[in-house]
């Protein structure tokens, strides 16, 4: 069956969040607060299981990477040096009919120019069909007003680029009319809060925006004490906080989520380009080892005239969304800024003592950095699946199912006894369940039909069920294994194929293919 239409498949995959229990709106019961969600129980799991595979691949595997977990509130003085209190911001737009606000940089606008003469002007706000949504709307523009001629094909440009004299002639996105947006104003997206009981200036703090600096500030405390030499690299997974102006796309942009960044240390004098390359490369497998498909994953080069002054280049690995290609991870080569800043801040050496060549030195940074919510939001788009298969009756039914790579799936293996008011079945099955949840997240159901019971776990996206029948019992009639009791059915979710296995050596056949 072919695969549903782009944004179809969003809806169909945010309705399936909640129906199972992956993502919900944050307090839901008093109508949500936007761009806040909250992880039910499987999809608390599957980014248990993001989390997780990082830490492993980018830490525990490695000689060259320790971890970090710093406060989420630090001293003030570390977001004026990173620069964020002085540039965190965004280009606000207000719409001033509609009271709708909008990201400057994501509206986009063109004249109409008939016959060589400006005619009037038209916006939409950014898309993979910017261009032609620009054109349509230029067209109908024309029809509307009347206006003989030939039409030139619309130049988009970003509302952050319109001359004041433009602004009040620019459509609002969201009534379509002239006269109501507001000029770009700078909006810092960092929340503030005020640590203890006076609420003056003296008290403010702020909500990370970046994990980031915690790993510049600590990184004289974790040279000290970590036996680490330069290249190496500090990791971190925590939770930042941005108030974005229009968090959208359901977890893709919010305001409350969950980075794991690293910074890798060079020296001065190291090949940046050679560690940025080995670090995209390794963003890229590591991708693909969660299970995204490669057709789906392309790479940025921000141009040299958007990079900040200190920033030596920035890729981002771009994922196909429904939505469109967007950001998922962005690996910067941020030459010795961030050190420099803080050493200049709080008026401690940051550098480093090179033993060997009996030289001392700021060192460089490479850091890729990645959202948990967005490599979930891009493993739930690429897993989501609809098919035929016959239900118990062999009526042919459309499937939903999660084709996720079994690292990160939430629950591993579904064990069924095939009835539950066989007292032998069951027992059997509870036995098997606890033989197996000592080693990985198992799911024990025994309500309703095996087909009913089969599809809930193939749109939870369980790679395994395992069935206990009355052939466990009574022995396989037939095949390798007959005459032999205490097996079970092992269902694999894709292609609903069934093996039977003894449940002596199930275990290790399932951790061959979980882990
Ligand atoms: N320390 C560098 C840094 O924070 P960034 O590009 O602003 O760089 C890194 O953020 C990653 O964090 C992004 O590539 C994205 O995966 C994730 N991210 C950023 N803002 C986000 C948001 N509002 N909601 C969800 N994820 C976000």
């Amino acid at each position: 069956m072919a695969e549903p239409k782009e944004n179809v498949l969003m809806e169909k995959i945010v309705s399936l969040c909640k129906r199972r229990g992956f993502i919900f709106q944050s307090s839901e019961i008093y109508g949500g607060i936007n761009g806040f969600w909250d992880y039910g129980p499987l999809g608390a799991e599957l980014r248990k299981n993001i989390r997780d595979c990082w830490w492993n691949d980018m830490v525990r595997s490695r000689d060259d990477v320790v971890g970090l977990e710093s406060s989420i509130i630090m001293h003030p003085k570390v977001w004026e040096a990173s620069g964020h209190v002085a540039g965190f911001t965004d280009p606000m737009v207000d719409c001033k009919v509609s009271k709708q606000r909008f990201r400057a940089d994501q509206i986009f606008f063109s004249s109409v120019i008939v016959d060589g003469k400006t005619v009037g002007y038209v916006s939409a706000l950014e898309s993979d069909r910017l261009a032609e949504e620009l054109q349509e709307s230029a067209e109908t523009f024309k029809r509307k007003k009347a206006i003989q001629g030939k039409l030139e094909p619309v130049q988009p440009r970003e509302f952050t680029e319109a001359r004041p004299e433009e602004i009040p002639l620019v459509p609002s996105p969201a009534t379509g009319e002239p006269g109501s947006l507001t000029p770009p104003r700078a909006f810092n997206m960092m929340f503030q809060t005020y640590v203890g009981a006076l609420r003056d200036e003296s008290a403010i703090a702020y909500l990370r925006p970046e994990t980031a600096q915690g790993m510049f500030a600590d990184f004289k405390a974790v040279l000290d004490t970590g036996r680490v030499k330069i290249p190496f690299g500090i990791a971190q997974i925590g939770k930042s906080f941005r108030n974005e102006i229009t968090p959208r796309n359901f977890i893709f942009r919010s305001r409350e989520f969950e980075q794991m960044e690293m910074e890798f240390f060079i020296s001065d004098e190291d090949d940046w380009q050679k560690w940025h390359r080995y670090w995209i490369d390794w963003c890229r497998e590591w991708l693909l080892s969660v299970g995204l498909p490669a057709s789906a994953l392309s790479e940025y080069n921000h141009p040299k005239e958007k990079l900040a002054f200190y920033s030596k280049g920035t890729t981002d690995i771009m994922f196909h969304y429904p939505f469109g290609v967007q950001e998922l991870w962005g690996i910067a080569a941020r030459g010795d800024y961030d050190l420099s800043q803080h050493a200049k801040f709080s008026g401690t050496a940051l550098g480093y003592f090179d033993e060997a060549a009996k030289r001392r030195y700021v060192p460089h940074v490479i850091e890729p950095a990645v959202g948990v919510d967005r490599i979930l939001l891009a493993i739930l788009c690429s897993a989501y699946h609809e098919d035929q298969m016959p239900d118990d009756k062999g009526k042919m039914e459309t499937r939903v199912l999660l084709k996720l790579h079994p690292r990160v799936a939430p629950i591993k293996v579904a064990v069924l006894p095939l009835l539950k008011n066989k007292p032998n079945l069951v027992t059997k099955a509870q036995e098997v369940r606890d033989l197996l949840r000592k080693h990985m997240n198992v799911f024990y159901d025994d309500a309703g039909a095996i087909g009913r019971r089969y599809r809930r776990q193939d749109e939870a996206g369980t790679p395994f069920c395992v069935t206990v029948d009355f052939e466990t019992f009574e022995g396989m009639k037939e095949g390798p294994l007959a005459g032999q009791t205490d097996t079970v059915t092992v269902r694999h979710r894709d292609d609903g194929r069934q093996e039977r296995l003894p449940i002596a050596s199930l275990l290790p056949w399932l951790l061959d293919r979980v882990r």
